[in-house]
């Protein structure tokens, strides 16, 4: 099936293996509290999920992009396989039916900040057998990208799955527990400040360590390498193999809707690393991809081009 017309191989710069959602998306004032209603403005429904977003990303960036996921066999469903298509994912690997495509309730306030309620639905019924039956696809992939809106048993099964050389990235949203076997294959683990808190158990604690002692301590979970996303601050970028921690600034932008940035950054942060370049020099590259992500409207929508990024 990964072979193109004179029967080589084909190589991807990127396999992203996660989620697809439908984004159903309300903008609001203010959020409601705990038993209040608000009216908010019409709905905008657009092709979404984190691993959804990130292979349109780097397709659109010009990365050569597959993505292994599953959508149920209805109108969002084909929404999402339009989508990628449109942007020149390869769709052989996003498997159909099983339940209903998951669907992700968001609310954006007038800062451009979203709030997410995610209903797995078709996303929860990709398994470790449907990773195993795609071989192929790791084999020709540079680099495999993962998050956890699949199951946590998938995702482990993505990791033991890379092929010789190959490079994992894990972006763990929303955050779980992590087994040992995954966590010390991610080169990097991506982290929001919220994820890194998560993760070294100071979720409460906002008077505790600096970022560059969260990126520090994170490595010492064992990831081969650790990128701290800090929105419009940059990002943080630590390698276990020279210890040192370098911030990346982002440059400044007017921010209309944050949906979707950090997988959009995450994205042009893995085809980078592909290509061969060193951890804070993709990072360069993906808070610019980032940035101009949030300038638009909803999230694939929003997403550059490489003309645009170079014209931020
Ligand atoms: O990261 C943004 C994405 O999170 C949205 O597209 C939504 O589907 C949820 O998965």
């Amino acid at each position: 099936m990964y072979e193109n017309e004179d029967s080589a191989p084909v190589r991807y710069d990127l396999l992203v293996v996660g989620s697809a959602n439908a984004d159903l998306v309300i903008g609001v004032d203010r959020r409601p509290a705990p038993g209040e209603t608000v009216l908010g403005s019409d709905l905008a429904v657009h092709p979404g999920g984190k691993g959804a977003n990130q292979a349109v990303a780097a397709a659109r960036l010009g990365a050569r992009t597959a993505l292994l996921a599953r959508v149920g066999d209805d109108a969002h469903g084909r929404l999402l396989l339009e989508s990628q298509q449109d942007a020149g994912v390869e769709t052989g690997g996003v498997l159909v039916g099983g339940a209903p495509t998951g669907v992700a309730l968001i609310t954006v306030d007038p800062s451009g900040d979203n709030s997410i309620v995610v209903s797995p639905g078709a996303n929860a019924r990709l398994t470790p057998e449907d990773i195993k039956a795609a071989g192929p696809l790791f084999r020709a992939a540079r680099v495999v990208s993962v998050q956890l809106e699949v199951p946590l048993e998938t995702v482990a099964e993505a990791a033991r799955s890379l092929a010789p050389g190959s490079r994992l990235v894990l972006n763990p949203s929303p955050p779980a527990p992590l087994p040992e076997d995954v966590l010390t294959a991610c080169d990097p683990l991506v982290v929001n400040e919220h994820e890194a808190r998560y993760i070294l158990g100071i979720l409460g604690d906002t008077a505790g360590p600096a970022p560059e002692d969260w990126t520090r301590t994170l490595l010492t979970h064992g990831p081969r390498s650790v990128v701290v996303t800090l929105g419009a601050a940059g990002a943080l970028v630590a390698d276990g193999r020279t210890a040192d921690c370098v911030r990346v600034p982002s440059p400044e932008v007017d921010a209309v809707d944050t949906t979707g940035a950090g997988d959009a950054f995450t994205a042009a942060l893995a085809w980078r690393l592909g290509l061969g370049e060193d951890l804070a020099a993709a990072a360069a590259f993906a808070v610019r991809v980032g940035a101009a992500a949030v300038t638009g409207q909803g999230a694939q929508a929003s997403f550059p081009t490489a003309a645009e990024v170079a014209a931020l």
